[in-house]
């Protein structure tokens, strides 16, 4: 069927191309070429990648190949030796990185709670610091407790009086107190029992839906990437050897550590389990 005539008239000045398209998808974190090695060992190659803003993506791939070298060189806690890292638009430096970092909330890995303050001001610390007014702070903090499923009566214990999903929580207040467009989260469930950790992958991913921010998000668990990503960018020896869907790493694995890491991953799954 022909609509060049309808079309024509509904989108007089625009063209049709631009109509029908999809929007353009932002990025919102770019790597160019960035590299980082210490004392001699290489933890990443130089890399290029790019994440979408309002997506979610998983960096996953065998322990030591670069994953949390690679978000802390996006939240600028590593400088990269060459190359650089580029925040909506802006490429990070020693002047503008204190203020880009506020605009990303980080769970590092197991969790890095100050345990000798409480679960409230390990949260608020960095609102204080930042000067926020002591109202503004405690709604926030309602605001995140509900969020989160944080009982309120948690709020005046320390950290070794939570359990371990507790202390997730907490975590996870804390990177978003400031309400960050980034999330950057290093294994936030790596070290929680399997039923609390299945728990926690529910709200975990209906809090990203919710709040449509740009998750950059660390598992070595390929069911949980494939659970929670947008995309998945594999890493071995310090480089990203695919970048894809679940469906395209299983189905067209780049190369034969792909077709390895699937099948490894795959084993440890109970016999009966299907994908
Ligand atoms: N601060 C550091 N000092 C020395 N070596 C490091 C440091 N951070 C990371 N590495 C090394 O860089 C490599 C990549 O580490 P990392 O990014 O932590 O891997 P992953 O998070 O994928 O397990 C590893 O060989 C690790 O030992
Ligand atoms: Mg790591």
């Amino acid at each position: 069927m022909w609509y060049g005539p309808a079309i024509d008239g509904l989108f007089r000045g625009r063209t049709i191309r631009s109509v029908m398209q999809h929007p353009p998808i932002e990025t919102a974190l770019e790597l160019h070429d960035a590299c980082k090695s210490f004392a001699g060992v290489v933890a990443l190659q130089a890399t290029s990648i790019a994440f979408e803003a309002g997506r979610t993506t998983v960096l996953i791939g065998p322990s030591g190949c670069g994953k949390s070298t690679l978000l802390r060189l996006i939240n600028g806690l590593l400088e990269p030796d060459r190359g650089c890292v580029v925040v909506r638009g802006r490429t990070l430096s020693r002047a503008n990185v204190g203020e880009l970092r506020r605009r990303m909330g980080y769970v590092i890995q197991e969790g890095g709670l100050f345990p000798h303050l409480t679960a409230r001001r390990n949260v608020t610390l960095m609102a204080d610091y930042i000067g926020w007014p002591r109202e503004r702070v405690n709604s926030r903090l309602s605001e995140l407790a509900e969020l989160t499923r944080f009982p309120a009566d948690g709020l005046e214990r320390y950290p070794r009086e939570l359990s371990g999903g507790q202390r997730q929580r907490v975590s996870l207040m804390r990177a978003l107190m400031l309400d960050p467009d980034v999330l950057l989260l290093d294994e936030p469930l790596g070290a929680l029992d399997p039923m609390i950790r299945a728990d926690l992958q529910d709200e975990l991913r209906e809090i990203f839906r919710r709040l449509s921010k740009t998750v950059v998000m660390v598992t070595h668990d390929l069911d949980e990437a494939g659970f929670f990503a947008d995309s998945i960018a594999l890493m071995r020896d310090g480089r990203v050897v695919q970048r894809g869907s679940l469906a395209a790493l299983v189905e067209r694995p780049a190369d034969e550590f792909v077709t390895r890491f699937v099948r490894a991953q795959r084993r440890t799954r109970p016999p009966g389990d299907t994908p």
